[in-house]
């Protein structure tokens, strides 16, 4: 059990890259898929971590706006894959005052896996615990045209900050403090673009099926030692 005192500078919101379930499966001699279901008992792992120690919102990219481009069978495998996790995690959700949030464009998306998620959302909507928050569909850059086009629509001639970020899928959501990537890739990928702007970057070797309770926390120990100067000396 890890010991909270050596938190001692949480992050209100962590995102996760989680990367790495492909080379995961292919050292095994395993199909992708199932690296992907490796993974989903990471997430599983790390959502009942951050829950415990204590984080205001996570933040999991779990489906790009690129991965359209992968392979049906994958996609046919990795919206299954979601499904399942929806229906069984459901319950735990609950039992952890969980609210789930989804950002991304869901429209092309299975009915059935829409409706499934749309009915997780409202089934935790007023926990008030942490906010786990999954990006499915999500692109950064599609997110900010979004909001832009959106404000457009309303007529409105100058665009600042703030009317930008109450457009953004994340409005309300806490400030992005650490972005995790694993599987030693160092990009951003379309993630969280606008809101990584003053994020902690941490990147771990490690893939993302063996991403246990021991890295998430290396993960928060260093960011507790990083002084953040948000272009200030
Ligand atoms: C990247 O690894 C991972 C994905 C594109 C999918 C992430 C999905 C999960 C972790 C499981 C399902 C998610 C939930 C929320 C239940 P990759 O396939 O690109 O790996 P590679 O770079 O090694 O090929």
């Amino acid at each position: 059990m890890t010991n909270l005192k050596n938190f001692e500078k949480l992050p209100a919101h962590v995102g996760i890259i989680m990367d790495g379930n492909g080379r995961w499966a292919k050292k095994r001699f395993l199909p992708r898929s199932m690296g992907h279901k490796a993974g989903a008992k990471a997430v599983r792992k790390a959502v009942e971590f951050a829950a415990r120690v204590g984080l205001e919102c996570l933040t999991l990219y779990a489906f790009s706006s690129e991965n359209w481009k992968r392979p049906q069978e994958e996609i046919d495998s990795l919206m299954d894959l979601l499904l399942k996790f929806l229906k069984k995690e459901l319950p735990n959700l609950q039992k952890q005052n969980i609210a789930l949030r989804i950002i991304g464009d869901l429209g092309r998306f299975p009915q059935h896996l829409q409706a499934e998620l749309g009915k997780a959302m409202r089934a935790t909507e007023n926990n008030d615990g942490m906010v786990l928050c999954i990006a499915l569909g999500y692109g950064g850059q599609d997110e900010i045209l979004f909001a832009v086009n959106k404000l457009v629509e309303q007529g409105i001639k100058k665009i600042d900050k703030q009317d930008l970020e109450a457009n953004l899928f994340t409005a309300g959501l806490p400030e992005l403090d650490l972005l995790i990537r694993t599987s030693g890739e160092q990009r951003i990928s379309n993630f969280l673009l606008w809101q990584s702007a003053y994020s902690e970057f941490w990147f771990t070797q490690v893939l993302w099926p063996d991403f246990d309770e021991k890295e998430f926390e290396k993960a928060l120990v260093e960011f507790a030692s990083r002084h953040r100067r948000y272009g200030d000396v």
